[in-house]
C-alpha cells in the first residue's frame, strides 16, 4: 500500500543526506515530490543546480513524480518560490520537510557575524520562509504535516553556537507554529536525528568539535546522555523513515513534540521541565538565593554533570 498517494511533499535540501533519502521515500510511497535543493556547499555558498534535478531523475526513473526546485530557502522568496512551485506543479502543498542545512564551527571567540548570520538564515529562517507561505494553503485546505530538522547539538555543542542557537530556534519554533496551526489540523514536529552520512562531515574541524568536547571537557559530544545507536549503522535512512513517520495518520496525535532517532534508537523527546523547585513567599532575595541549602539545590546537577564548571 502507498502511505502518501495523493500527497504532494515538498523536502528542502533533498539533494543530498538525510533529504535525498525522504524524497525518494515519499516518492515509493506514491507522493509527487518538490525536490528543493541549491546544491550548495555544507558551510553555505555555491549552487549547483544539478544536485536536485539527479534526486528527480531518480525517483522519476523510479515510476515516481517529482520536480526539481533550486532556490535557497535562506529567504523570503526563497521560501515563496520552493511551496509556489508545488502549488504551480500539483496543486496542493499537504507535507512540508524544512531539511535543508549547513554548518560553520567556530568557537564563540572565533565566530563572524557573517559564520553567525548564514547559519542562522538557512537552518531557522529558512524554516520560517517556507511554513510561512505554506501556511495559508494548509489552513484553507484545513490539514497539513511539517516537520523541522533540529539536532541533538542543540542541546549544546562545543564550537558550535551558531548551529545550537539555529537548531534550538528550531524547536521553539515548532512549538509556536503547532499551537498557531493545530486548530486548521495542521502538526508541527520536530526531528532530532543523528546520520553518518552528511555532506556536513566534509567541514574541517567537525570531529575535533566533537573529540574536544569528549576528551578534553568530559562532556558528552551533544550534552545529552541518551544517545545510542543501538548497535544499528547509522546512515540516513533511518532518520528520513521517521521523519515521514511523522507524517504519517499512525503519529496524528503528535503536534508540537521532538522525536529522536539514531541507528535503531527511536525515542520521543521529553518537553524540559522543572526540577529542584525552590520556594519562598516573599520572593527572592540575593541572599535568600545564596543560602548554602537553595544554592546547593539550583546548582547541583550542573557541578556534577560538566568538569570545569567553578
Ligand atoms: N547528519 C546528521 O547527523 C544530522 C544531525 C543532526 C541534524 N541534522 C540536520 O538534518 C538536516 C539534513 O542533514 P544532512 O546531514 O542530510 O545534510 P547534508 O549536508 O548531507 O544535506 C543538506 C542539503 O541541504 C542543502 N542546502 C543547504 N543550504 C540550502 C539552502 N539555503 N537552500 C536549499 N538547500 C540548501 C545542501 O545543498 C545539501 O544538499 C540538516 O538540517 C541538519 O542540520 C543532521
Amino acid at each position: 500500500m502507498a502511505r502518501f498517494e495523493n500527497k504532494v511533499a515538498v523536502v528542502t535540501g533533498a539533494g543530498r543526506g538525510i533529504g535525498r533519502e525522504l524524497a525518494l521515500l515519499f516518492a515509493r510511497e506514491g507522493a509527487r515530490v518538490v525536490v528543493n535543493d541549491l546544491g550548495g556547499g555544507p558551510s553555505g555558498g555555491g549552487g549547483d543546480v544539478s544536485v536536485a534535478q539527479k534526486v528527480v531523475d531518480e525517483i522519476e526513473g523510479a515510476g515516481g513524480t517529482a520536480v526539481a526546485e533550486t532556490s535557497s530557502v535562506a529567504s523570503m522568496a526563497g521560501g515563496k518560490a520552493v511551496i509556489e512551485c508545488a502549488l504551480d506543479h500539483f496543486g496542493a502543498v499537504d507535507i512540508l520537510i524544512n531539511n535543508a542545512g549547513i554548518i560553520r564551527p567556530k568557537r564563540i571567540d572565533e565566530m563572524s557575524e557573517e559564520d553567525f548570520d548564514i547559519v542562522l538564515a538557512v537552518n531557522l529562517k529558512g524554516y520560517f520562509a517556507t511554513v510561512r507561505h505554506a501556511a495559508p494553503h494548509m489552513m484553507k485546505a484545513r490539514g497539513g504535516v511539517i516537520v523541522n530538522l533540529s539536532s541533538p547539538s542543540g542541546l549544546g555543542h562545543w564550537s558550535m553556537s551558531n548551529y545550537t542557537a539555529a537548531k534550538e530556534g528550531v524547536t521553539g519554533f515548532s512549538r509556536g507554529v503547532a499551537r498557531d496551526l493545530g486548530e486548521f489540523g495542521v502538526r508541527c514536529n520536530v526531528l532530532r536525528p543523528v546520520s553518518t552520512e552528511s555532506s556536513m562531515n566534509a567541514v574541517p574541524g567537525i570531529f575535533e568539535t566533537i573529540a574536544y568536547a569528549e576528551e578534553r571537557l568530559h562532556i558528552p559530544p551533544v550534552s545529552n546522555r541518551y544517545l545510542s545507536d543501538n548497535g544499528t549503522p547509522s546512515g540516513s535512512v533511518h532518520p528520513a523513515v521517521v521523519a515521514a513517520w511523522l507524517c504519517t495518520q499512525e503519529a496524528a496525535s503528535l503536534n508540537g513534540r521532538e522525536v529522536f532517532v539514531f541507528g535503531g534508537h527511536v525515542a520521543l523527546v521529553q518537553e524540559p521541565e522543572l526540577v529542584r523547585s525552590q520556594f519562598r513567599a516573599a520572593g527572592w532575595t540575593l541572599d535568600a538565593l545564596c543560602a548554602p541549602a537553595v544554592s546547593g539545590a539550583l546548582t547541583y546537577d550542573i557541578r556534577n554533570q560538566f568538569v570545569g564548571v567553578a
